[in-house]
């Protein structure tokens, strides 16, 4: 006979939560408490713990069309420089330089060498030190003291990925077997024509375990249709990743551009339907017949996070015409501003004094809990 679940009961000490927390199935799990969308402690350690460990999506390709290019972002608040070098190899460098701390390559472009932006300093696209002005009385200075640190980058298709530590695990292992799922689509073959950047004040785990079900669409997002077929959505975790297949409604004619319009080369599932993979922790890719939307999502602070949409369809003129790209793109505009809309009051939610820790539906929110196993997996 099961036995009745305790009632739910407010965490005080979140140091001894995350001390005694234990897996438990879906049929029987809690949610998070407040305190791991609140609390200072909890962010330091999934910066230290996660974004500092983990395969971290960065950018698509097509920001560094040739050798010499660069582009800058931060990540969980750390500054870094991805570069193209001059055989071709993708690099990246904490955009930290090593005199004083400045930055060595501001927003994107094209360069030679990384010189620093305080005190001219200078790199080559390896890293190594190559020019230091007014240093020359300095005594004992060893030059390979002090080149850039590097961090891992590794791609998927055109997707750019990189992990700060340097013992990672490789990045196939965290993608598992989602590039074999999505070989068809053949991202690399597909233009990348549109970028939009959302700046949301919102823990970024809400963001992620929004992305990560369904079971919100028919409140959240009534214009959109999926929720009648919801029963027939697969849903599947791996190690590191989740992933939701939608069938398309039979005869739903919004799904159905003009053929012309669809990537080429998909299977029968592929063009009825679409998916959405997560590959924990930031890292968001929806998958249509039609187009291929990235998300990166960049925590910036504790209840303030940087997600970027890169949009993705065939390299035609067709596809890339600004009717077809008026269509998506608007739709899913609407959809972000929904979601985040609705974040935002959630995040005040998780600072009332009343919230404590919820139930999570074992149909539709498979997502969140292994999504909250893998951060309690590397927060432990
Ligand atoms: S901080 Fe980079 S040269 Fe001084
Ligand atoms: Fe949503």
């Amino acid at each position: 006979m099961i036995s009745p679940s305790p009632p739910p009961s407010s965490v005080t000490d979140i140091e001894t939560y995350l001390a005694t927390w234990k897996p438990q199935p879906i049929e029987q799990a809690q949610s998070f408490p407040a305190q791991m969308y609140t609390s200072e402690t909890v962010y330091r350690l999934e910066q230290e713990r996660i974004f500092n460990k983990a395969w971290l999506y960065a950018g698509h390709i097509s920001q560094l069309e040739q050798p010499g290019s660069y582009f800058t972002l931060t990540l969980a608040e750390q500054p870094l420089v991805i570069v193209m070098d001059a055989e071709g190899q993708l690099r990246g460098f904490f955009n930290v330089c090593p005199h004083r701390a400045g930055p060595v390559a501001i927003a994107q472009g094209t360069c030679t060498r990384l010189t620093c932006q305080y005190h001219a300093w200078t790199f080559d696209l390896h890293g190594e030190l190559k020019a230091v002005p007014h240093m020359e009385s300095a005594q004992n200075f060893n030059w390979s003291h002090y080149a850039l640190k590097p961090i891992q980058v590794d791609t998927w298709g055109p997707f750019i990925f990189v992990n700060l530590d340097p013992n990672g695990e490789p990045l196939a292992a965290q993608l598992g077997k989602l590039p074999d799922l999505f070989q068809r689509y053949n991202f690399s073959k597909l233009a990348k024509v549109h970028s939009e950047d959302y700046y949301v004040d919102v823990n970024w785990k809400l963001y992620v375990e929004n992305s990560s079900e369904s079971y919100h669409v028919a409140m959240v997002h009534p214009s959109l249709d999926l929720f009648r077929n919801i029963h027939h959505i697969e849903l599947e975790t791996q190690h590191h990743s989740y992933l939701e297949y939608f069938p398309f409604l039979p005869n739903n004619e919004s799904h159905y551009l003009t053929p012309g319009l669809f990537i080429t080369g998909l299977n029968d599932r592929e063009l009825n339907g679409s998916s959405v993979a997560l590959v924990y922790p930031n890292f968001v890719l929806v998958v249509c017949p039609n187009f291929v939307l990235a998300r990166m999502i960049d925590p910036q602070g504790l209840s303030k996070t940087h997600i970027r949409f890169d949009w993705l369809v065939p390299d035609t003129d067709a596809a890339r015409s600004p009717a077809n790209l008026t269509s998506v793109v608007g739709l899913y505009d609407k959809v972000v501003n929904e979601d985040l809309q609705m974040l935002a009051t959630v995040q005040q939610g998780m600072r009332s004094l009343s919230y404590l820790p919820g139930r999570l539906s074992p149909l539709l929110e498979v997502g969140t809990h292994r999504f909250q196993e893998i951060i309690m997996e590397y927060l432990r």
